[in-house]
């Protein structure tokens, strides 16, 4: 039974094809504390488990030249089943701004968009400025932030630490203060 000093429940969905946003997710998931957070990868967790939290963070790496990673693929058509609108959501990317400088993060964007035109109250928005790449479908539209937290454990992995900690902590206020 849940009484009133429960720590509040996070929902953490990710897709990982060689582990990378899987390791993100862990390391976030530390990172967020006085919060629950379920780590649940959509290859094995059907997408209706999201209705189950009204915090939800979802994780998601590009491939292929701005494709999504296979198993949030897989499940796209499941989007469509969740009750976005009563939701704050905040999603975070893993990709490569050296290896990929025209399709950095895309796939972060093609999801955020998704669930935003579906209800979702999206939060941790974050700062484009200081990465290097020619474009990105995954930026608000005056081109200031990315609709989440960019990752690039290839070219800049030793950001990732003090990134994930600073975004964590605007996820606190964003999410509510536990
Ligand atoms: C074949 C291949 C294609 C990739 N395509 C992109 C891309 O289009 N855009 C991007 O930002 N990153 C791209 N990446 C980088 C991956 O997103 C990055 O390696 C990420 O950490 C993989 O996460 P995962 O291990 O969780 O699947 C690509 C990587 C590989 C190996």
């Amino acid at each position: 039974m849940s009484g009133p000093s429960a720590p509040p429940r996070i929902g953490l969905l990710y897709g990982s094809s060689t582990c990378y946003t899987e390791i993100a997710a862990e390391r976030i998931a530390a990172a967020l504390e006085g919060y629950e957070v379920d780590l649940l990868d959509v290859a094995s967790t059907p997408l209706a488990t999201a209705d189950r939290y009204a915090l939800l963070i979802l994780g998601i790496p590009t491939w292929d030249f701005g494709e999504l990673q296979e198993d949030w693929e897989r499940a796209w058509p499941d989007l469509a089943s969740v009750d976005w609108a009563t939701k704050r959501v905040a999603l975070f990317g893993l990709g490569d701004q050296d290896g990929y400088p025209e399709w950095f993060q895309d796939a972060l964007g093609y999801l955020a968009r998704v669930v935003a035109a579906r209800g979702a109250r999206l939060v941790g928005l974050w700062p484009a400025a200081g990465y290097r790449f020619t474009q990105s479908r995954a930026l608000t539209d005056d081109g200031n932030h990315f609709l989440g937290l960019a990752l690039d454990e290839v070219g800049e992995f030793d950001l990732s630490e003090a990134r994930i900690r600073a975004w964590c902590r605007q996820l606190a206020s964003e999410f509510g203060q536990p």
